[in-house]
Parts: structure tokens; C-alpha cells; sequence
């Protein structure tokens, strides 16, 4: 194992799930897995593009063991980007577990895609917390001492953390190292200060305060970035320039901006023509019927599957003619079944199928087809070829399913857009927009882009498919990289977004 002097990185990543996992085989040897997940996808262009060194905790026995072995030295990272040098950070189980499995999913994430039913939810215990003060703050702290040793050898790095796990560490590396500059950026949406408030006050002031001892704080849009500002103003009572989408605090401006992240289109344009992908399209193009419906989504509650299969059902009821002539292809990805409120959501995706599918279908017809898998090269088949795509999220950052699907789709297909999910501030007036929770809006959306004439759903696809390879990864980084540079050299000028 290579353990580097200290390099001349100018970057540090953090992010709570890293590039790499290690684990070891049958035979004990060791073996290195690529973490999985949009977000270590995302930075792969970054570090494709430059050396940095990339903090994120330790997930296997074997990551505590190399990191042990290493002490406080960087370990390099075989086969991510051009020179990727990792540091894990060892947290224990017993502050891991309520640090990611009570408080970050599904605490923070609760709230910030208002996922609360507030009649029932949250209910806020000694055991909630205490998974606050000793996982949540705890872990932050573990993540801050890293990057502060990670400072010591590169005062003048850039350090840019990334979402939800790492809300407080921020104000432990800002007070240990008082002249770094730090980039935080948030990669789901950001709730209204009402909503804020189902959480007690000296977690979400923790919260914003760690924010606040950024540099930048980003968004994927400019409706998030707003929600951030006001929650400055009403839950900690601070000045907040709208304008110029800026906050003081302690005596420093921190910048609040939007960058929406995309895909890499030539790496999905080459995936799409691989022989795994060739081959998966061999069983949906003899299993289709005349029209093909596509959902491709991990089971998670903000998704909103189950109103997309109820708008199926009411569209199947006000059409019947389309009966046989049609299929729902639904591909949903198992996610975090450690916390109790997932396995019951995917217990409920799976009865509400299985009454439609009752309902509707008979021997020779089955109108959902659901797979509960998550299968990269089925999902990519099945957007090459669907009719209609259905993106339904209650809120969502982005939603990467939004651009890849359109990127790759060979049917001139329509896609159905949430006008909740970050990507519908770009894409939206391409697609059929609709109201999440509106079950008649959406079977209304499903038959009106089954109807659509070809030349109109042509027309939409190609703005969509122009957009995603304009608004690519590079320019992502780029818009970052220049507010920065911007940021450190007191230019007011700013290149991110409204
Ligand atoms: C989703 C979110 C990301 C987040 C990730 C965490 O993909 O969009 O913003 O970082 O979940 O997933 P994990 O599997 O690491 O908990």
C-alpha cells in the first residue's frame, strides 16, 4: 500500500460515502469496490480532471484496518481520477449508526423533502437526541479533525464538502483553521424555515451556523438557494441580501449560489451502446406492447412511486381502450432498509402494484411490470426505448433519472416532469409538468403525452437532449471553480446562477 508524502492537491473532498470501499475475497485477498451512488458519480468528473485528496469514512472493517495502518497519511486510491489520494475516517458503529440512520437519513432527510407527515412525525426523544449530540456532532467532529490535519500540510486548498452527512463540521474546521476556504455544496432540496421547525432549535441553528462558516453554500437551483436565505433570516434572525444572495456572518459574507450538477452525456452515450445494454434490450423490445411507460427511481419515500402507479390506474379507468396496448415498466432500486419507514414504503409499492395489476390485467396481460433491482444496464435499455418517462418526485435536487432518460431515448419519448424536482427549472417547458400530489394531473399528463403528435414530441425531446449536453458536468465544475476564484480574490462578479 502506497502512503504518500503530503502532494501539492489543491482540493479536498469531503463527502460521508467515498469513491471506494475496500473489502477482501474468499481467499482473503483484498479487493476494492466502487461506492455506488449519484453523488460519487457527480465528483468523478472533478477528479478525473485534478489530484485531490478525498476524506470520507471508513465503511468496511477493511478501510478501519488500512487507515489504521496508515495513521495520519493519505492512502492512494487505485483507479479513481487522475491522482486521488483518500483519507478514511474511523467512526465507531455506535456514533456511525445514529449519526447516518437517525439523524442524517431520515432526520435531515425528512425535512428537507418534507417527508414529515407533522400530525404523526417527527418525534423528537432522548434517543433523537442523543443521536445528535453523540453521532451526529460527533462524526462532524471526526470528519473536521481529518480535513484540519489534511490543512495543515495545504493551508491553501480549497475544501469542498457535500451534503447532508456533514452539516456541523464546517464551524469545527473553520475555528481550527480560521483562513481556509470552504465550499459546501447540498445536493437535495432545502425546505422553508416553517417546516425547519419540527426540528428542535439548537439542531437546526447547529445546522445553518455550520453552514455558515462556508465560504460558498451551493444548490442544484435557485429556488433551494432562496429557502437557504430565508431560513438565515427567520430562524436565526440575520440580514440577508436577496440581491446580491449573500448573508454576514461573524464578519464574513458567505455566498449562497445555485449550480444545476448534470450527467456526463459521452460516458452514458457509450454505456448505452454497450454489449450488456444491447443485450437487455432484447427481452423489453419482445415484451412491449404498442406504448411503453418508464420509471426508474430508487425506493425511496420522496419519489412519489406510489401516486405514479395510483395516476396509471385512474388513466387505465378513464381509458380503457388502452387496456393490452400498454405497459408500465417500473424499475425501482432497494435504498436504505435500515430505516424502518423504507421497508415499509417498498412493502406498499409492492401492494399497490399488485392490486392494479389485479385490477386491470388478466392471463395475457400484466400492465406493471416491476422489478425491484437495481441494474444499471436494464435501466439504461429501458430508457432508450420508452414512450413515456415518469418523474414524479415529491422534491427532489435534481433528479439525474430526469437528464439520463431523455439523453438516451430513441422514441422521440415524453417525459412526465414534476415541477418539484431541481431539474424542472431547466427542462420544464419541455416536458409535461405536473403537480406531485395531483393524481388526475398526472393519468391527465399520461395520456396526453401517449396523444402527443410525433413532430411536437420530437421537438421537446431534442430541447431536452441539446440542454443535458450543453449544461454538461465540465460546465458544472467550471461555474464553481469561477466563483472561487471570484470569491478569493474579492471580485463581487459571480458566475453561478440566479
Ligand atoms: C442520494 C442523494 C445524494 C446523497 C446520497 C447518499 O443519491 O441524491 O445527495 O449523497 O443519496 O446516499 P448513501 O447511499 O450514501 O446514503
Amino acid at each position: 500500500m502506497d502512503h504518500p508524502a503530503p502532494g501539492n492537491e489543491q482540493i479536498i473532498l469531503v463527502s460521508n460515502r467515498g469513491p471506494v470501499t475496500y473489502g477482501t475475497d474468499d481467499q482473503g485477498e483484498q479487493i476494492v469496490i466502487p461506492g455506488g451512488g449519484g453523488l460519487v458519480t457527480a465528483l468523478s468528473g472533478l477528479v478525473d480532471l485534478t489530484p485531490v485528496v478525498w476524506v470520507s469514512a471508513a465503511i468496511s472493517d477493511e478501510d478501519v484496518r488500512l487507515q489504521r495502518n496508515a495513521g495520519d497519511a493519505t492512502i492512494v486510491l487505485p483507479g479513481v481520477g487522475v491522482r486521488t489520494a483518500g483519507r478514511f475516517v474511523i467512526i465507531e458503529p455506535e456514533i456511525y449508526d445514529p449519526y447516518y440512520n437517525v439523524i442524517a437519513n431520515p432526520m435531515l432527510w425528512f425535512i428537507q423533502h418534507y417527508l414529515w407527515n407533522l400530525s404523526r412525525a417527527p418525534e423528537i426523544r432522548r434517543n433523537e437526541l442523543d443521536a445528535w449530540e453523540f453521532g451526529y456532532l460527533e462524526a462532524n467532529r471526526r470528519f473536521a479533525e481529518v480535513v484540519s490535519q489534511e490543512l495543515a500540510h495545504r493551508p491553501d486548498a480549497t475544501v469542498m464538502l457535500h451534503d447532508y452527512h456533514l452539516y456541523t463540521a464546517p464551524a469545527d474546521i473553520r475555528d481550527a483553521h480560521p483562513d481556509a476556504f470552504l465550499h459546501f455544496f447540498i445536493h437535495i432540496p432545502w425546505s422553508q424555515p416553517d417546516y425547519w421547525r419540527a426540528v428542535p432549535n439548537h439542531i437546526r441553528e447547529a445546522v445553518l451556523q455550520g453552514l455558515l462558516a462556508n465560504d460558498i453554500v451551493a444548490f442544484h437551483t435557485a429556488r433551494y438557494a432562496r429557502n437557504f436565505l430565508l431560513c438565515c433570516e427567520d430562524l436565526l434572525g440575520l440580514r440577508v441580501d436577496y440581491e446580491q444572495r449573500q448573508v454576514q456572518w461573524q464578519g464574513r459574507e458567505v455566498w449562497v449560489r445555485s449550480y444545476p450538477i448534470s450527467v456526463n452525456a459521452p460516458a452514458f452515450e457509450a454505456i448505452a451502446m454497450s454489449p450488456e445494454v444491447l443485450e437487455e434490450e432484447g427481452p423489453i423490445l419482445r415484451r412491449r406492447r404498442a406504448h411503453l411507460i418508464v420509471r426508474v427511481d430508487r425506493a425511496d419515500l420522496s419519489k412519489n412511486a406510489i401516486r405514479g402507479f395510483l395516476a396509471f390506474d385512474t388513466f387505465l379507468d378513464d381509458h380503457p381502450d388502452f387496456a393490452e396496448e400498454i405497459t408500465f415498466f417500473a424499475l425501482i432500486q432497494p435504498s436504505r432498509q435500515d430505516v424502518p419507514e423504507y421497508v415499509e414504503y417498498l412493502d406498499a409499492i409492492r401492494d399497490v402494484v399488485s392490486r392494479i395489476n389485479t385490477k386491470h390485467g388478466n392471463t395475457d396481460w400484466m400492465p406493471i411490470d416491476l422489478r425491484v433491482e437495481s441494474n444499471l444496464a436494464r435501466a439504461v435499455a429501458a430508457y432508450k426505448h420508452y414512450d413515456v418517462l415518469i418523474v414524479n418526485a415529491i422534491y427532489d435536487g435534481m433528479n439525474l433519472v430526469a437528464k439520463e432518460g431523455p439523453l438516451l431515448n430513441e422514441r422521440d419519448g415524453v417525459m412526465i416532469l414534476s415541477e418539484n424536482t431541481g431539474a424542472h427549472e431547466e427542462l420544464g417547458s419541455f416536458a409535461l409538468s405536473v403537480n406531485p400530489f395531483d393524481i388526475e394531473n398526472q393519468a391527465e399528463a399520461i395520456y396526453q403525452a401517449l396523444t402527443m403528435p410525433a413532430d411536437e414530441r420530437r421537438e421537446r425531446l431534442d430541447h431536452i437532449k441539446r440542454i443535458v449536453r450543453e449544461n454538461d458536468i465540465e460546465k458544472w465544475l467550471n461555474a464553481q471553480q469561477a466563483d472561487i476564484a471570484a470569491k478569493r480574490n474579492g471580485d463581487p462578479q459571480t458566475a453561478g446562477h440566479g
